[in-house]
């Protein structure tokens, strides 16, 4: 698969059939966010694969997404850039997922608030961030795209206001 037709067929899935993930696939996939850009080329991201079942439920409590063989946790320092690089390595892991096959889904918002509670189930240092979680597994069903705005509405040519006249694609 081409990195278009993987942007193309990525998609938000939270839910997966109960599979087990093998390890290779998962290291693969974390391959893709380790070579992911970072600010300076610091590249202070960490990774957690997690593939054991009585955490993967208990990551459940954050958003019941987990019941799938296999999550993926990017966890940063609290430098400059690390919003930016944890950010970069998650659309690289999405991306790489997809063209292995694997549903994906980019769970940050609900564990802003459960944070520090999941580091310590997975026992991440204080001072880390644990950034995003990202289950993996066969999706469930082949969902539809989610709506995406129109390019021609969203790009301007040379000067803002410069609207181009494109083809519509979803
Ligand atoms: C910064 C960020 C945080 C997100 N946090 C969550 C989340 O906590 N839970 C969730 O179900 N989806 C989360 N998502 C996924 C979005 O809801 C999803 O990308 C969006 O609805 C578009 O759907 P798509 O990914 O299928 O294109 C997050 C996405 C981003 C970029």
């Amino acid at each position: 698969m081409d990195v278009f037709e993987a942007i193309r067929k990525r998609r938000s899935v939270r839910l997966f059939q109960n599979t087990s993930v093998p390890l290779e696939d998962l290291l693969k996939i974390v391959d893709a966010g380790r070579l992911a850009p970072s600010g300076s080329n610091l590249q202070r991201r960490e990774f957690i694969i997690i593939t054991d079942r009585a955490t993967l439920f208990r990551l459940n409590e954050v958003q019941p997404v987990f019941d799938t063989g296999a999550a993926i946790g990017v966890i940063v320092d609290q430098t400059r850039w690390a919003v930016e690089d944890a950010s970069a390595a998650v659309e690289n892991i999405l991306l790489a997922a997809t063209a292995l096959g694997y549903g994906s889904c980019w769970i940050e918002g609900t564990l802003i608030p459960r944070e520090e509670e999941v580091k310590e189930l997975l026992n991440i240092p204080k001072e880390k961030r644990l950034f995003a979680l990202i289950p993996i597994g066969i999706p469930l069903t082949s969902g539809e795209q989610a709506p995406k705005r129109p390019l021609e509405e969203i790009t301007h040519l040379n000067r803002y206001g410069n609207k181009l006249s494109l083809p519509s694609e979803g």
